[in-house]
């Protein structure tokens, strides 16, 4: 319903804003300054960030290297799977690569050691979920993500893929083995020079 009589005023609409109103666009204005500070403060003072390291990477070449990863440092071969289990030295540059539908190949790591993972994919985009603790990454093809981690818990650990990479998705699950730093010493010889 329409009230009839009411003609819009023509001529000056505009009113010079309130006080409230500037008060708040003040407030407003700080506040999207404090966040626009943060965004970079955080990126390098957050804990939250990882220290990764970015590369391309040609997927046929990331294929290789995690073969000659696998040549290098193999230990034996997972009983369900048959997928190799690899025992990098400590210090050492190590590789995962996503495909479908499995993470290969399986990690075995010393707890308090450090390491830098490479995580690529060969074909599309997988998820890497370390279970049961929060880390997630993207895994993308075509790009080499390193990140430099050390394995604080002695364990038996799933990689969950958390990113929809087509029917065989929820099966793409993948293993990371950390050896505490008791028993490391033995492993590391079984490892080792293999
Ligand atoms: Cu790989 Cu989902």
């Amino acid at each position: 319903m329409y009230t009839t009589g009411v003609t819009p005023q023509t001529g000056v609409w505009w009113k010079p804003a309130h006080r409230s109103e500037k008060v708040w666009f003040t407030i407003a204005f700080i506040w999207c300054m404090v966040l626009f500070a943060m965004m970079p403060l955080w990126h390098l003072k957050g804990g939250q960030n990882p220290s990764g390291i970015r590369a391309r990477v040609d997927p046929t070449a990331y294929r290789e290297r995690v073969q000659q990863f696998i040549a290098d440092y193999q230990v034996g071969k997972d009983e369900n799977s048959g997928i190799p289990i690899v025992a990098p030295p400590p210090g050492s540059d190590i590789y995962l690569q996503g495909q479908m539908w499995m993470w290969l190949p399986v990690l075995q790591l010393q707890q308090g050691a450090q390491y830098t993972l490479h995580l690529s994919s060969i074909d599309v985009n997988h998820g890497f979920n370390l279970y049961p603790f929060n880390v997630n990454f993207q895994v993308v093809p075509g790009y080499d993500y390193g990140l430099r981690i050390t394995p604080t818990e002695a364990g038996d650990f799933r990689i969950i893929c958390n990113e929809f990479c087509g029917v065989g998705h929820h099966l793409m699950v993948g293993r990371v083995i950390v050896v505490s730093m008791a028993t490391s010493s033995t492993d590391a010889s079984t490892g080792g020079d293999r």
